[in-house]
Order: structure tokens, then sequence, then C-alpha cells
């Protein structure tokens, strides 16, 4: 699968932006601020009808204007999809594929998979155990719909039983019955996630190893990830339920597969308190690479790889590897943003024949 042109117009910094992709390597060079990370973020929205750094896509129209317009052309399997988006302030997302008017954007997502490598993921190490189950929520997802229904079942059972629980300490009225099909429901489907989770985790990390060691060259790195859940508690079950006077006082819940977490190591010690800024960017351009591996395995798709200033903190030896890895055509279609139009960078670059430099 590629994307072979997109038109930007009123997107963020770019008026009206037309390129045209190579289908294989990528290279937008550019000075600070000029609209590269955008021109990334513009693939994004084709690829899943969101930005992949604004919540609001009110903040993507230009300052001043409407609306914004991204129009792009992939091809797949032998066939060609023109895929216009646009969005109007305070109206919904129109997305088309081929003429054909989406009724939900959930239609588009996963026709056309990306997967974003940028500095900020690094940053989930430091954040909330909730950002890296999404990081790795959104790969399973990917790759298995009866994940996400159910993720989606689970946290609106979740959402029920917090409201019950804020209405019971307000009213000191506690119905025990709805309380029960609640936690039953709850249960049941921490079970299910649980044992999707971790036997993803197993798999994943065969991949996530093998590009960390492509990647690092180095025997002293041993890199791991570890599932972290209140499920493997055998004593789960009634650990959760005589919990209930303690959720009462929080008026949350307090236990179950929403409290789940991943530890990032390295050599057995979380990266958060040992590794290094390159060493930390090594891990997640690994564990990206890990979930295209993943998904090309699993859904027999190349997703759209976005490499948004990766480059940066890593030594020659790790750059050297990454563009190794990226230069074999049988990856995929590759972006890569790059804060420099330094003729050595470029160079680095020059017996990759379907390379394509856009300068802006
Ligand atoms: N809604 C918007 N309207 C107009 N300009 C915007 C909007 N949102 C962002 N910008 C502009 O986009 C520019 C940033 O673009 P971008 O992050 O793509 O730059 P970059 O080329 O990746 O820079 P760097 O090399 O620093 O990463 C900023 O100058 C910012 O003001
Ligand atoms: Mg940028």
């Amino acid at each position: 699968m590629i994307l072979k042109n997109i038109n930007c117009v009123q997107f963020k910094n770019h008026l009206n932006r037309s390129l045209e992709f190579s289908p294989h390597i990528n290279l937008i060079i550019g000075n600070n601020g000029l609209g590269k990370t955008n021109i990334l973020d513009a693939i994004h929205y084709l690829s899943t009808t969101k930005s992949a750094l604004n919540n609001k896509d009110a903040d993507s129209i230009t300052h001043g204007k409407e609306y914004f317009s991204i129009d792009g052309v992939f091809h797949k399997d032998d066939n060609q999809y023109h895929i216009p988006c646009s969005y109007s302030e305070n109206k919904k997302m129109v997305i088309k594929n081929n003429g054909y008017l989406y009724k939900s954007k959930k239609e588009h997502i996963g026709k056309f998979p990306n997967v974003f490598i940028c500095p900020d993921d690094k940053d989930s190490i430091k954040w909330g155990s909730n950002i890296r189950r999404k990081v790795f929520d959104i790969m399973i997802c990917q790759i298995n719909k009866e994940y996400l229904n159910n993720l989606i079942e689970y946290n609106k059972f979740i959402k029920h039983r917090n409201s019950l629980l804020r209405k019971y300490a307000e009213t000191g009225n506690i119905d025990k019955t709805l309380v029960n099909f609640y936690d039953k429901n709850i249960i049941e489907l921490s079970k299910i996630i649980f044992e999707y989770r971790f036997s993803f985790l197993q798999d994943f990390k065969l991949y996530f190893i093998n590009r960390y060691n492509i990647l690092c060259d180095s025997d002293n790195e041993i890199p791991s990830i570890q599932y972290l859940s209140q499920l493997k508690d055998q004593e789960f079950e009634r650990k959760y339920k005589s919990n209930f006077e303690k959720d009462l006082i929080l008026k949350y819940t307090s236990m179950g597969i929403h409290k789940d977490d991943y530890n990032f190591l390295l050599n057995d010690y979380n990266i958060k308190n040992e590794a290094s800024q390159g060493q930390k960017k090594s891990f997640f351009i690994a564990l990206r690479l890990a979930q295209r591996d993943i998904m090309f395995d699993k859904l027999n798709i190349k997703p759209i790889i976005l490499m948004d200033d990766i480059f940066e903190k890593l030594d020659d030896l790790r750059i050297s590897n990454v563009i190794n890895i990226i230069a074999d055509s049988s990856i995929g279609q590759v972006f890569i943003s790059h804060t420099s139009d330094n003729d050595d960078f470029i160079n680095s670059f020059k017996n990759i024949e379907t390379l394509n430099v856009i300068k802006i």
C-alpha cells in the first residue's frame, strides 16, 4: 500500500501544497517551523481521519480560515483510492473513498494504516499508565477488532459503575443488584481483555527484541517489556468484590484491567530511571518497527511508516542501522522529516534509487 500524492488546502501552515511521493523513501527536509511535521500529520489524517498531534480538528485549520481539506490517492492491491477529507469549524468531518461518502469515520479506519514514530513517543515513559496502555491498546485494536469491542463494552460498564458509586455516596441508598450486574460483566470482560493483552505481548516481544537488536547492534543492551496486571493474581475476583467499600469512599472503581500498566526495561532496569535519551529513543523506534512487522504478519498489509525527526540523539551506528532497515524496499513506504538540508545527511541515502527528497 502506498500514498501516491497529497494536496493540502488551509491545513495548518500549508495554504495550498501538492506533493508527489515515492513508493519507497520520502525525505522531507527544511528548517524549523516550515511545516515538515504538519505534512506527516496530513498523511496521518488521510490514514486515520485524525491528527496525530492535535485533539481538536479545528486546530488544524490555518489561522483565520474556515476549513481545511486534504486530498490523497492511495494504491493498494492494484487498485487506486481517491480519498478527499475536509473539515469546517463546528461541522462533521467529510471523508470519501472513490466518491463513496463514509457514514462514519470508523468505516475508513484500518484501510490505509500507518505507524507514526515521533519524538513524543518516548515521553510515554514518564507519563501515566493510561498513555502506555494506549500504546498497546491501539496496536491490539489494529490487529483484532474483537478486542476493540470488548474494550468499549468494558469501559461502558466501568463508567456506569462509577456513576452509581457517586450516586450512592450522595444518597446512601445502595442497590446491590445493579452493582452485582455490573461486577459480573466487568470481571468477565477483565479476564478476556487480560488474555488478549497477555498473549499479544508474548507475541509482540519477539518482534520487538528482534528490531531492537538490529537497530542497536549491542550485546550489552537487553530490552524487555513487562505486562503488569492485577488479573495475574489468582485472588483477583475475591479482592475486586471485597474492594466495594473502598470504591464507595473513592467514588470510582479502583481495581480492574483499566489499572494495567507496562514496564519498559533495559537490562532489567526501568528505562524511565536508567536509560539515556538515545536508548529511550531506540526503544520506541524498535517498538514502532515491531508494530509495523506484526501488522504485516497478521494483516498482510504494510502500513505507511511516518518518522518524525527520529535521528536526533542517535549515534552514527544507530542512524546507519535505521537507514539500512528502511533502505530495503520490502519495508514499504516511508516518510522521514528531518531538520537539516546538509548534504552529508542526504548522502547517507544516496544509494537508494527510489529516494524522493522534498525540500520545503
Ligand atoms: N492552525 C495553524 N495555522 C497556521 N499555522 C499553524 C497552525 N498550526 C501550526 N502552525 C504552524 O506550523 C508551524 C510548525 O510546523 P511543523 O511543526 O510542521 O514544523 P517543522 O518543519 O516540523 O519544524 P521542526 O523542524 O521544528 O520540527 C509553526 O510555525 C506553527 O505556527
Ligand atoms: Mg517537526
